[in-house]
């Protein structure tokens, strides 16, 4: 009984803190060349990526009102910081150890090198391009002035801090939270998947880092431009530094295709007689990953409607697709409606033709996080936390 008061009662530590994340990035031995590492200092050579890196959550990573609210609801935790603000002096404080094995518990002491202007850009240019005094890319043989290193695989880079993990003794999870990795190895290969799932992860860290040219992560959310990387310099093909995702109403859009129609099959079932069978069909043609990924609270509401001349609603009919997960008193996976790639879904709604129909509407929205969880963290929203990204409606002349 106590036990489960425990359950119940305890601190909720979702995920595991891998050694992947788990020490911010050291930045002890930096080139003058790169000043204090602030993307401003990059902006000098190299504003073009500059700007568009502003435009990016990534940039806000740290200071998005929602994430912070979050965060502060969540106790101020530590180890938040290790993918919103990764390096080390973008933190408060040093990490010396942790006292628990899921590394929650940090031991820590004040950083004298602490740089809240540099905390503000959140995951910056750094975050992604600095490792021991240089800076990693692709490319590997240009004049640059800083240090180089050559990454043979540009997805690497994601790794870090787009894999959680929540292989716990506690916890039973399809996929980790926020498992935008594995539903892509899912996706796959399903054989070699089934496997995987047996032991719930089964993903280590190294066969990550080994296989990630294989993810795409890239290729979908930094599309290819030819241009020089600097004023004046060598045009080579570049990607765009945009990473457009659950913010970007076109980019989910670009993830849908969808189809609202009048269903035929209908006439062919005799007792179906005086009936009209409506149907919307949808389909992640667009992203390896499911669609919603990230964290659980992203989710698709698809309603369909049948409206009276007024446009009053008479019928409505009203479907979520959504990871939805029991975090007390363990963590399971109860259900998962979200969108495999390219596996049709389908959703109807049927009208007899006596009533005052005159129409029926289909919407599709994408919600950010729901109401209920908006209220209960206290996140005071300035822009939508949810938006359309299909809308059609059929009028119905008598047939
Ligand atoms: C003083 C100018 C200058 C500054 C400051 C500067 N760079 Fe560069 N960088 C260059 C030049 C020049 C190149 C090579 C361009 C070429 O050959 O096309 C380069 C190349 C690169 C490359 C490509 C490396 C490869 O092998 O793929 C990356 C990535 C990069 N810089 C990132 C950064 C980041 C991040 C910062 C800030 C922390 C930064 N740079 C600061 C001038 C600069
Ligand atoms: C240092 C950690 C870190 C790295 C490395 C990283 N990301 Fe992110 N990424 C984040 C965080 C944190 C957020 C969420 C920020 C927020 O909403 O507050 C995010 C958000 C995103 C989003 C969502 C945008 C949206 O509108 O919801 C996309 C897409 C994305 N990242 C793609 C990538 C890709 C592709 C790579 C590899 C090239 C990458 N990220 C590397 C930390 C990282
Ligand atoms: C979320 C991770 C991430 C962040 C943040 C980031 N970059 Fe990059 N950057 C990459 C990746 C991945 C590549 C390699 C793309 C490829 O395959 O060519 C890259 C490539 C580059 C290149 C070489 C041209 C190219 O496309 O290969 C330059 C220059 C560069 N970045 C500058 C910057 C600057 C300046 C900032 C900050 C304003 C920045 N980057 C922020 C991930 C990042
Ligand atoms: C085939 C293209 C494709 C590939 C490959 C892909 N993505 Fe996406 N991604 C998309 C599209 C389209 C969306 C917008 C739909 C959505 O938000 O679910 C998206 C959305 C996202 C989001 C937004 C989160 C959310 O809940 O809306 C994140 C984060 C993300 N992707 C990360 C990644 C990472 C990390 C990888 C590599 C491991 C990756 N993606 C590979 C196309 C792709
Ligand atoms: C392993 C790296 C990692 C850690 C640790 C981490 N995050 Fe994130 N966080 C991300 C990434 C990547 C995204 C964006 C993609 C997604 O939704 O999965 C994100 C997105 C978010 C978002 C959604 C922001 C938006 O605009 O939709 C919130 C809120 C958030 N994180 C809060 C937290 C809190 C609170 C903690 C600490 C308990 C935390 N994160 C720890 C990587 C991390």
């Amino acid at each position: 009984m106590l036990f489960f008061i425990w359950r119940f009662i305890r601190p909720m530590n979702i995920f595991i803190v891998d050694d992947r994340f788990a020490w911010p990035v050291n930045t002890s031995s930096i080139p003058a060349v790169l000043g204090n590492l602030s993307a401003k200092e990059c902006a000098t050579c190299h504003q073009e990526f500059y700007n568009e890196w502003q435009t990016t959550i990534h940039s806000k990573a740290w200071t998005e009102p929602y994430f912070q609210t979050d965060w502060k609801f969540d106790r101020s935790q530590h180890s938040c910081r290790l993918c919103h603000t990764p390096l080390d002096r973008q933190q408060p404080e040093i990490v010396l150890g942790y006292r628990d094995t899921d590394k929650w518990d940090p031991i820590v002491e004040d950083n004298p090198d602490f740089d809240p202007k540099l905390q503000h850009e959140g995951v910056t240019c750094a975050a992604c391009h600095y490792r021991d005094g240089k800076i990693v890319g692709v490319i590997g043989n240009t004049n640059a002035p800083h240090p180089t290193k050559k990454l043979d695989d540009p997805n690497q880079v994601c790794v870090r801090c787009h894999i959680v993990e929540g292989d716990k003794w506690d916890t039973f999870f399809r996929f980790p939270p926020c498992g935008t990795v594995a539903e892509i190895e899912s996706s796959r290969s399903q054989a070699t998947t089934n496997n995987k799932l047996a032991n719930r992860t089964g993903l280590s860290a190294e066969h990550l880092v080994s296989d990630s040219s294989l993810f795409g992560c890239v290729e979908c959310h930094m599309p290819l431009k030819k241009r020089s990387l600097v004023k004046d310099g060598v045009i080579r093909d570049t990607r765009q530094h945009l990473w457009r995702g659950g913010h970007d109403p076109a980019m989910v859009k670009s993830a849908l295709t969808i189809k609202f129609y009048e269903d035929d099959l209908i006439d062919k079932i005799p007792s179906s007689k005086g009936k009209r069978l409506f149907t919307l069909t949808i389909v992640n043609t667009g992203a390896a990953h499911y669609v919603p990924t990230g964290t659980p609270d992203r989710h698709l509401t698809i309603q369909l409607r049948v409206l009276d001349k007024n446009n009053n609603v008479l019928i409505e009919n009203i479907n979520t697709i959504k990871r939805t997960v029991m975090w007390r008193p363990f963590i399971v996976d109860l259900k998962d409606t979200r969108l495999q790639r390219g596996k049709p879904r389908n959703y109807q709604i049927d009208i007899s033709e006596e009533n005052k129909a005159v129409s029926v509407e289909a919407v599709v929205r994408y919600h950010l996080l729901d109401e209920k969880r908006r209220k209960r963290i206290g996140y005071k929203n300035e822009t939508p936390i949810a938006y359309d990204v299909f809308r059609q409606k059929i009028e119905l002349q008598m047939k």
